[in-house]
């Protein structure tokens, strides 16, 4: 994320993610599922302001490019004002703040916009409160918002996370890689996926250190090899839209495919920024959900 100074306010870049390789390893105790995948950071962002307000008022106001907003939990349900509760809570209760936010990553997509945001919440209300909260203190926060909320405190290109998503292990990226990302109209709910995963015997080529090594070393052909998702088997029955551009995509020119997440946004891995653009348009011509040509990088 990028935080810039405007007056009195604070403005956050918040970007999405991709996750290029994500296995889940089982079920846990807690309702949770153990896992390992690999994220790395993509060019589409959310913005957020942060302004001063008076002691105790904590306030949200969204506006979004896209044709409706109904996706976005509104009021104490948005996982920014989530945040910007709990760290009131906990270490600012005289402390206010009037929060605006303009949402371009879509919901329910598995591009993480949610927990992006809610990352930049505690990152902006920290500084803008001087809370002096070191990192450890942030990410303690981060995990009792969200499993994805964590990777993006660090800022990094990419990492590898483990447990139920939260730990997170950062890694560099060996160069600038090209997606098409395609939304279909509906969305899916992360834990609606995760019910419905059952342990496939579909296993991956791969594992995550392998994944992790393509990532930081590989160039295009060698991560487009590690490409895999365990929720995809789950994510295709409950959304058909899913199956159909998994599909398109499959068959397109590129160097491979996959979905992110919990789904439901799928992408393609381009073999140029042109390239991406090129096909971004075609899929547009598809009329079939929201499209965006996006690069790597925070
Ligand atoms: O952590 P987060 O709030 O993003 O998770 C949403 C839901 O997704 C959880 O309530 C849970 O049902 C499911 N989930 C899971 N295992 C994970 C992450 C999420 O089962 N590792």
């Amino acid at each position: 994320m990028r935080c810039s100074r405007q007056g009195p306010s604070l403005l956050v870049r918040a970007p999405g993610k991709l996750n290029l390789f994500l296995e889940v390893l089982g079920r846990r105790q807690d309702g949770f599922h153990e896992l390992e995948t690999l994220m790395i950071s993509v060019r589409l962002y959310d913005l957020l302001r942060f302004t001063p307000a008076s002691a105790g008022c904590l306030e949200l106001e969204c506006s979004s490019l896209s044709r409706s907003t109904a996706t976005i939990p509104a009021g104490e349900q948005n996982l920014v004002m989530r945040a910007a509760r709990l760290l009131q809570t906990e270490c600012a209760p005289r402390q206010g703040v009037r929060i605006w936010l303009d949402k371009r990553i879509p919901a329910e997509a598995g591009m993480g916009g949610g927990s992006s945001d809610a990352a930049a919440t505690l990152v902006a209300l920290n500084l803008l409160w001087n809370l002096g909260l070191d990192s450890a203190a942030l990410h303690a926060l981060a995990a009792r918002l969200g499993s994805d909320v964590n990777f993006f405190l660090d800022s990094a290109p990419a990492a590898v996370c483990t447990g139920r998503g939260e730990q997170i292990a950062p890694i560099p990226l060996g160069g600038r890689f090209h997606f098409v990302v395609v939304k279909p109209p509906s969305g899916l709910s992360t834990k609606r996926v995760f019910q419905a995963w059952s342990d496939n015997p579909d296993r991956p080529a791969c594992g995550i250190q392998d994944a992790a090594q393509a990532a930081s070393r590989g160039g295009s052909r060698q991560l487009s090899r590690v490409l895999y998702n365990s929720l995809e088997v789950s994510a295709r029955r409950l959304n058909d839209d899913v199956a159909w551009w998994l599909n398109r995509l499959r068959d397109m020119d590129v160097w491979g495919s996959g979905m992110t997440g919990s789904g439901s946004a799928c992408y393609a891995m381009c073999r140029s920024a042109r390239q991406a653009r090129i096909l971004a348009q075609r899929c547009r011509g598809w009329q079939r959900g929201q499209v965006f040509a996006v690069s790597s990088g925070v």
